[in-house]
């Protein structure tokens, strides 16, 4: 079953405990990303915990092979459930940091939506973005990573390229019908992301933004279980 974790993405801690106290029991997954864990570090994640939630630390972490390793043991030690890392980071990083035990989830983040083609050219001439995201995806599920990171219009594109492989995903870039994009260019509906079979659904201003954010999640959640799942073929 999806399940829709909030992107946290708040700059005052306050801010944060309102809206946890405001989702608590209605959503159990929440994001801590890099404004949040960069303005109050432990508190952020601390503070997710002590309301019964769990924590996406989404550090996106890219470096050597062990210091990715030595951030993901931090990261389990600090309390986080999932941590993400670039999976262009290369498949001894993804390896490295797949091979902390215990650990956080581990899910990889494949090319970025802000990147155009234009820039992907500069590192990968000649490459293509899609050919790219199936590339990334297939050596972070090869080298141990637990989930894909990409927006939910790939994951049929990578199910039908990568048939033989289980994958799971987590998808940002999700609007409800009628909500405002903001920056977000090629969304999907929490309904169609539920009907695909997505694993986790990443939903920061539709909920946080919202007049009445414990509303705007009960609403997500019940079109998320209104829509039936929807066969692989269709898809
Ligand atoms: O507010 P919104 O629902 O657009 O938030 C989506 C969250 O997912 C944000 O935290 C954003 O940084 C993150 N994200 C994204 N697109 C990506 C990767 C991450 O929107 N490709």
């Amino acid at each position: 079953m999806t399940q829709v974790i909030v992107a946290l993405d708040v700059g005052a801690i306050q801010r944060e405990e309102d809206l946890l106290k405001s989702l608590k029991d209605a959503i159990i997954w929440y994001k801590v990303g890099l404004r949040l864990f960069t303005a109050h570090g432990k508190r952020a994640v601390d503070l997710v915990r002590r309301h019964g939630g769990k924590v996406f630390l989404d550090l996106k972490l890219h470096d050597i092979p062990q210091t990715v390793a030595h951030a993901v043991h931090e990261a389990q030690r600090l309390g986080a459930d999932a941590v993400s890392i670039h999976l262009m980071g290369g498949p001894d990083m993804i390896a490295a940091a797949a091979s902390v035990s215990p650990r956080p989830r581990l899910w990889g983040v494949t090319v970025l939506t802000s990147m155009s083609p234009k820039d992907v050219r500069i590192f990968h001439p000649g490459a293509r973005v899609p050919t790219l995201v199936k590339s990334l995806a297939k050596s972070g599920w090869m080298h141990g990573a637990d989930a894909t990171i990409c927006s939910a219009r790939e994951v049929a594109y990578l199910r039908r390229q990568l048939p033989h492989l289980d994958m799971r995903f987590v998808t940002p870039g999700i609007r409800p019908k009628g909500a405002a994009l903001n920056d977000q260019v090629r969304v999907m509906t929490p309904g169609e992301a539920a009907a695909l079979g997505i694993d986790f659904i990443v939903v920061g201003r539709p909920i946080t933004h919202a007049p009445d954010p414990r509303k705007a999640a009960l609403d997500i959640l019940a079109e998320m279980k209104a829509s039936s799942p929807r066969s692989l073929e269709t898809a």
